[in-house]
């Protein structure tokens, strides 16, 4: 790994962008920086992974421990061929999570401090909480939950909005030593059952219902139908708490139950807008959150859990089609939350940290709540949407709270690309400091705009790669040390050892491209899938023996920078030419007419394999452009010039829009039916919208 110098090219119209040019860390982030140079950084690195006792055990220093371990700090195996893969950080050590997230802090005199700042969908609606109110508020419901007979270790469902309770609800099952296990609230009544019914759980938190931009979702009625299904399945969930968001209640609820009373004042934080929702309530199932906290006790000892107790649960896709239920651990997941969160986004006492995720999501769970809270900052919780009340909506709460670190996904920011610049120059973002980016390979051209637009040139840019499963960052840059690329997720966080194997499993040590794979275990490394160890075995550890296989692919550069380049199952082999659909992606994407572009693998039969282009336009109306054959060719001729002429795509469509999961990945999978006009496309339960399926069959090339 090498320091190099940056050759000042940092352009403002950087079409075909040289991917070698490098952008500097910004100097006024140096001086106050944790890791002010690339060389303190090749230094703590290559401690943390010869001695990772050593580089953890003082990470866990600022910790609470109620009780030491006797034992081996890190005990793992690794190799499926040596026996059962396991993962051990400090077992025998006693802690709790809550405890080190609210009372450490509150003890350290940041009581008063706000822990989280709320905004809500509608910009009027916002109010904040601070540490010490936090922790009144979860010790409460800790009391709340043992009230209802839930003890250590049970499962605990949540399917809540981006609302205050739901961090109060998460770390309420810490406290007791409850696990977690979080389910997106835009998921399908039938997906929540197959989440609740495989981890057994026996209560669900959720929320009445949420406005998301401009649409009311009754959160109430999809758990209900939840409910209803676990129980025909003969498993039935005894408790369902439920906070009242929406405030109205309907008469059927009123007349249904004798604990519905006037609607109070509950919420920590916030005003809440009103809403007639129907609110279907089954007495000794259903609670309002309210009743259960008038009576609550204001104090609760933490429960002390062993380090490698589990904290929570998170369900993420898996190639077979059934979610995985990737299991995270306190004490591990704990440090590599907390030290992610302070090196990657440089945290000082008085940032404003706001990341835009999604708690239902494993970047809400690291960088919303654990990494944040380990770290006694000032985060935001955002219920609304990038694009409501209009597209200038981020850029209105940065400028509103002073946000200092912010943290999205390239889908959005690719979306927000589409409008003029001036959505975000109107407002004021001197405040920030760092901008980060993850979920997906960002093209540059996304990368360059994020940099320049919104960060006005003077930012870092942080591209973090990891996984559900890695529990935080994994491959990212640091923003007062590292070099970055447009593209490139650069340099191994501490204690992460990537190495890039070929389809043989040789290691490719200089430059070169393969497998991502990773060599020893890092603190938040998930310890197996829920109820299905073997499963855990099989999918990251049976490729390559030896190895955690990340199913991505990378490539090493010239210089050492890791860039990566999608999912394996992504990958397309034309004529022997292993190709990345995010490199044709990137190329399409730095068209100026383009705004968003996905590519898949279609057969071929002289190739093998070729390449098939879905490309959404920015708004035709605002640019006078229109899908046509100039438009093809010319986007044909940019890939061809961008990585070669085995890469020109056969064919390109039109794709007014692309089918994306609630998250904003791009499904693929359906992309490739599509490509092959093969209507049995399979499920599509996680598809945000199903309309745009139809519109890109009609669409298809004639020829193809
Ligand atoms: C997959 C993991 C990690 C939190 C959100 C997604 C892709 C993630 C990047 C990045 C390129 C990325 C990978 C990875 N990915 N971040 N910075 N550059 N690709 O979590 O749902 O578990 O998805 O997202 O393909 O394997 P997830």
């Amino acid at each position: 790994m090498s320091d190099t110098n940056n050759q000042g090219s940092q352009s403002q119209h950087i079409h075909y962008h040289d991917p070698n040019a490098k952008f500097d860390p910004p100097e006024r982030l140096i001086k106050n920086a944790h890791i002010k140079s690339f060389t303190q950084y090749q230094q703590m690195y290559e401690q943390s992974i010869n001695d990772p006792e050593l580089f953890w055990s003082q990470i866990a220093e600022q910790f609470h421990w109620e009780s030491q371990s006797s034992g081996q700090f890190l005990d793992y195996n690794f190799d499926v061929r040596k026996g059962p893969i396991f993962i051990k950080w400090m077992e025998g050590a006693r802690t709790n999570i809550s405890f080190n997230m609210l009372d450490r802090n509150v003890e350290k005199g940041l009581g008063d401090k706000v822990a989280f700042y709320w905004e809500g969908n509608d910009p009027g609606d916002h109010g904040k909480i601070t540490y010490q109110e936090l922790l009144e508020k979860v010790c409460m419901f800790s009391n709340v939950l043992k009230g209802l007979g839930i003890k250590k270790g049970n499962r605990v469902a949540i399917y809540m909005p981006m609302i205050v309770e739901l961090v109060i609800c998460m770390l309420a099952c810490a406290r007791i030593g409850a696990v977690h296990s979080i389910v997106f609230a835009g998921f399908s009544a039938e997906s929540l059952s197959d989440r609740i019914l495989d981890a057994n759980c026996c209560a669900i938190a959720t929320a009445d219902g949420v406005w998301r931009g401009s649409k009311l979702l009754n959160l109430k009625s999809i758990v209900d139908k939840a409910l209803e299904i676990c129980k025909e399945k003969g498993k039935p969930v005894a408790t369902c708490i439920v906070v009242r968001h929406m405030s109205v209640l309907s008469e059927e609820a009123s007349s249904d139950s004798n604990n519905v009373g006037e609607a109070p004042d509950e919420s920590p934080v916030g005003k809440r807008p009103c809403k007639k929702l129907k609110i279907n309530w089954q007495p000794g199932r259903d609670h309002w959150w309210s009743d259960l906290m008038k009576t609550a006790d204001k104090n609760c000892d933490p429960e002390w859990v062993d380090a490698e107790d589990p904290l929570f649960m998170l369900y993420t896709s898996g190639s077979t089609g059934k979610p995985k239920g990737v299991l995270h651990t306190v004490a591990g997941y704990m440090l590599y939350a907390a030290a992610t969160t302070k090196y990657v986004f440089d945290l000082q006492p008085d940032d404003i940290y706001w990341c835009t995720a999604d708690i239902g999501w494993i970047t809400g769970h690291t960088y919303v709540c654990y990494g944040p809270l380990g770290n006694g900052v000032s985060g935001i919780i955002f219920e609304g949407t990038p694009f409501y009340p209009d597209a200038g909506r981020f850029w209105a709460v940065i400028e509103k709270y002073k946000v200092t670190k912010f943290y999205t996904a390239p889908t959005a920011i690719r979306s927000l690309m589409k409008f003029e610049d001036n959505f975000v120059t109107k407002y004021n973002r001197s405040s920030l400091r760092i901008l980060g980016t993850v979920g997906e390979p960002i093209n540059p051209e996304a990368w360059l705009w994020y940099h320049r637009v919104v960060g006005n040139s003077e930012c870092a840019i942080v591209d973090t790669f990891w996984q559900t499963e890695t529990g935080g960052h994994v491959i990212t840059p640091l923003p007062a040390a590292t070099k970055t690329k447009p593209g490139s997720a650069t340099f191994p966080f501490f204690g992460i050892v990537p190495a890039i194997l070929s389809d043989e499993g040789k290691e490719i040590t200089g430059p070169g491209e393969g497998y991502l794979v990773f060599k020893q275990p890092w603190p938040g490394i998930m310890r197996t899938v829920f109820g299905n160890h073997e499963r855990f075995e099989i999918t990251y550890f049976k490729k390559f023996p030896g190895y955690y296989t990340t199913g991505d692919g990378a490539k090493r550069d010239e210089e050492g920078y890791l860039w990566i380049t999608g999912r394996i199952d992504d990958m397309v082999n034309v004529s022997g030419h292993l190709l990345s659909t995010a490199e044709v992606e990137s190329a399409l994407q730095e068209h100026d007419a383009v705004s968003e572009a996905a590519s898949v693998s279609h057969p071929h039969h002289i190739k093998g394999e070729c390449i098939y282009c879905f490309v959404t336009l920015k708004e035709a109306s605002h640019l006078g452009e229109l899908f046509n054959d100039e438009l093809v060719k010319e986007l044909t001729a940019a890939v061809r010039q961008k990585i070669g002429p085995f890469a020109q795509p056969d064919f390109i469509q039109n794709a007014p829009a692309l089918p994306k999961t609630r998250s904003g990945k791009i499904m693929r999978r359906i992309l490739r039916k599509i490509a092959v006009n093969d209507r049995d496309i399979g499920d599509t339960s996680t598809l945000a919208d199903e309309t745009v399926i139809d519109t890109l069959f009609k669409l298809r090339p004639k020829d193809a």
